[in-house]
């Protein structure tokens, strides 16, 4: 496959180009707790990452250093000034391809991993698919999967393998253009074991991982010609066709990351949330039964047909996502590598520093959310809602979730269907313990029980 022809667009040279692989380990002169040389504080940070930089807040304040494997020291910023600064990155100074170069191997140019103008060209290019009217075209195609996936779960299910199978499903159905079925097992399949891969160290698993990339690749560049000349209303296919006002399009190379990468990014986030969210409403009769009566009377009101407008009409179960998102961030850390050296609350970071969010620093804050354990959907119901940089589960600012209205839609009309069909319970084994890097999931099945109502 070649990279690219003289017609396509290149990338933007970008300060951030200047950074290498090696981040700046200089930063002794910060504050934090002394790490194992060979592990760091990764042994007491894995586990709950949330927690253990809660913890070094109160300790160390808003800005301290904890180690990675090697001892490898990471700058950790705490509070809605640091997110603000981050996130919003004023200066372009905060390089989000460096911060997650992890994924470099797999999709180098997706969107996330491209910084500042070279990164807004691209991010532009795809907001028209999350515009209102693209989103309705979305869940007209999303609701038949949702009624026929819940229909056949049986009466037992592993909650987060059954959310995956079906936020993925979907994913490339509305983002990729394919259809489900026989012919596509393949490409499922590689799909499933890429993105189950992708964060795996060396080893057999990243091996897998980049062998299905490689056919994923490969098949994908087999199906551009036919994208090309028949048009469609899917990602892919927008990406594959879209030219600018001097005729340049895009390399074949970076439509098949910006697709693979949306499929990343797009579907393990999602199963997160939704898992979190049924083990929340197993747990709570109560709850459970108020989400079932909005639905049902928004039914009563806009009909069996699911509609955006249907879903704009359920306050509570809304403010359900948001709360099991302040406690559970699917992501639970925003990585970032400074370009130029700077301040922070009198304090100086150099360049090429890594840099470290914690959406869940402030999620627990209490200054912005009273009782930050206790679960209250009620907090999100009719309040003013906490400064923005407080409640950052979607991150904010120039690299902000480009799926989240679409997350918010899937979830809700998945919900929509459980609730109005299914009574959830949990087993005998209840909810277990969660794991939290990298992406918040059940460290074993939870096994969920669906009567039929
Ligand atoms: C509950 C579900 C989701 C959560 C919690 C979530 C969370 C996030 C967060 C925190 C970021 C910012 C990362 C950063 O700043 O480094 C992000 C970026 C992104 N998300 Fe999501 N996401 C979700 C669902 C989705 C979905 C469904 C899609 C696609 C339809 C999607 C596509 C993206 C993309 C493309 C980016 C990169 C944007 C950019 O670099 O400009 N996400 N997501």
């Amino acid at each position: 496959m070649r990279d690219s022809t003289p017609n396509d667009l290149l990338r933007i040279s970008v300060a951030s180009d200047a950074l290498g692989r090696r981040a700046n380990r200089d930063l002794a002169h910060l504050p934090g707790p002394r790490g194992h040389r060979l592990w760091g504080n990764s042994r007491d940070f894995l586990p709950n990452p949330g927690q253990y930089v809660r913890d070094m807040r109160r300790r160390h304040g808003n800005c301290f250093t904890v180690g990675v494997v090697g001892n490898r020291r990471q700058v950790i910023l705490a509070g809605p000034a640091a997110n603000r600064l981050v996130l919003l990155d004023a200066d372009d100074n905060f390089s989000s391809r460096w911060g997650w170069e992890v994924l470099s191997a797999h999709f180098p140019g997706m969107v996330l991993l491209r910084d500042f103008a070279d990164h807004r060209l691209h991010r532009r290019l795809m907001a028209p698919l999350f515009k209102p009217a693209a989103l309705r075209r979305h869940l007209i195609q999303m609701d038949p999967i949702i009624r026929e996936s819940i229909r056949t779960w049986p009466d037992a299910i592993d909650i987060f393998r059954e959310c995956k199978r079906l936020t993925l499903e979907m994913a490339l159905r509305v983002f990729g253009g394919f259809e489900g079925g026989a012919d596509h097992e393949p490409l499922y399949r590689d799909v499933a074991t890429l993105l189950d891969n992708v964060l795996a160290p060396p080893g057999v698993r990243r091996w897998r991982a980049l062998r299905a990339r490689d056919r994923l690749r490969h098949t994908l560049h087999g199906e551009l010609a036919t994208r090309r000349q028949n048009g469609g209303e899917d990602l892919f296919t927008h990406l594959a066709v879209w030219t600018d006002e001097a005729g340049r399009g895009l390399s074949d190379r970076d439509v098949i990351d910006h697709m693979l990468g949306f499929l990343f990014a797009a579907h393990e986030t999602t199963a997160s949330a939704l898992t979190t969210m049924s083990i929340k409403l197993a747990e709570n009769p109560v709850w459970q039964e108020r989400l079932c009566e909005e639905c049902r009377a928004a039914r009563q009101d806009f009909g069996d047909r699911l509609t955006s407008g249907c879903l704009d009409h359920l306050p509570l179960t809304d403010a359900f996502f948001r709360e099991t998102l302040r406690l559970y961030s699917p992501l639970q850390m925003i990585p970032r590598r400074a370009v130029q050296a700077f301040r922070f609350e009198g304090r100086h970071i150099p360049a090429n520093a890594p840099i470290l969010l914690f959406p869940q620093a402030t999620h627990f804050d209490p200054e912005f959310f009273p009782e930050p354990e206790r679960f209250d959907p009620l907090r999100f119901v009719d309040a003013p809602g906490p400064d923005p940089f407080a409640f950052i589960p979607f991150g904010r600012g120039s690299h902000m979730c480009l799926g989240m209205h679409f997350a918010a839609l899937e979830v809700k009309a998945i919900l929509f269907q459980l609730l109005l069909t299914k009574r959830l319970r949990l087993g005998e084994e209840g909810s277990g313990t969660l794991n939290y890097v990298p992406l918040v999931r059940p460290l074993r099945p939870v096994r969920l029980h669906l009567s039929p109502l």
